[in-house]
C-alpha cells in the first residue's frame, strides 16, 4: 500500500496491523517522525518517505494507493467549532486544487486492477463527491468500486447512492455520533472503447 499523506499514521498503523506492506509518505519531515514514533510504540513497521506525494515516483505501481488528503476538516466541526469561523471559501478552493494535484498523481501510481482510496474529513461537496466526479471524468482508466453496506456492518445510511462512504455527526447518535468523513473507492481497469483517458 502507498499511503500518500500518512502523518500522524493512524491509517498506516491500521494497514500494517492488517499485515499490509506499507510505504508511508508525507511532505512534512516533522509529522513523518510522528508516524515512526507511533509505529514503534505499536510494534508495527512501514517504510517512511518524506516527499511531496504529487511529485513522488514509486519503484513499482501499487496494489492499493491511499490518499487521505489534506482538507478543510469541516467534518470535525463538532470537536473543532472554530472551523466555522476560521475557514473561508478561499481555503476550500486551495484544498480542492491541492487534492486535485494529489489525485492525478495518485492515479498514476495504481497497478492495473489495483485500488485507489480517496478520503477527506471534509463534508464540502467540492472536496468529496465533486472532486471524485471530476477525477473520473479526467481518468477513463478509473471507475468506482462501490462500498457495500455489508462492508460497514450493514449501516446502509453511511453509503451514498453512488456507493461512497459518507459519515455524519447524526450517524450512530445513540453512541455519541460520528465525525463527518468521506471515502471513495476506485479501481483501475482497462480504458473502454468510447472513453478517452486524459
Ligand atoms: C489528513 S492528514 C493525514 C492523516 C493520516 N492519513 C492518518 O490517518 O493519520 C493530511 C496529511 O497530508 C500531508 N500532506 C499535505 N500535503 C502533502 C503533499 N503534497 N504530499 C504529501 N503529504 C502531504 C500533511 O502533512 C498531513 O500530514
Amino acid at each position: 500500500v502507498l499511503d500518500l499523506c500518512a502523518a500522524p499514521g493512524g491509517k498506516t498503523a491500521q494497514l500494517a496491523a492488517a499485515s499490509a506492506q506499507v510505504t508511508a509518505i508525507d511532505v512534512s519531515k516533522r509529522r513523518l517522525a510522528r508516524v515512526g514514533e507511533n509505529l514503534a510504540r505499536l510494534g508495527l513497521a512501514a517504510e517512511l518517505v518524506a516527499a511531496d506525494a504529487a511529485a513522488f515516483t514509486p519503484s513499482a505501481p501499487a496494489d492499493v494507493v491511499l490518499l487521505d488528503a489534506p482538507c478543510t476538516a469541516t467534518g470535525t466541526i463538532r470537536r473543532h467549532p472554530d472551523i466555522a469561523v476560521l475557514k473561508t471559501p478561499a481555503d476550500i478552493a486551495a484544498c480542492v486544487a491541492l487534492q486535485r494535484r494529489l489525485l492525478d498523481a495518485a492515479a498514476t501510481m495504481v497497478a492495473p486492477g489495483g485500488v485507489l482510496i480517496y478520503a477527506v474529513c471534509s463534508l464540502q461537496p467540492e472536496e468529496g463527491p465533486d472532486q471524485v466526479a471530476a477525477l473520473l471524468a479526467r481518468h477513463a482508466e478509473l471507475r468506482r468500486a462501490p462500498v457495500d453496506p455489508a462492508e460497514v456492518a450493514g449501516l446502509a445510511d453511511l453509503v451514498t447512492a453512488e456507493g461512497d462512504l459518507r459519515t455524519l455527526p447524526c450517524h450512530l447518535a445513540a453512541e455519541g455520533g460520528m465525525d463527518g468523513f468521506y471515502v471513495a473507492r476506485l479501481r483501475r481497469g482497462p480504458v473502454l472503447a468510447g472513453r478517452r483517458a486524459s
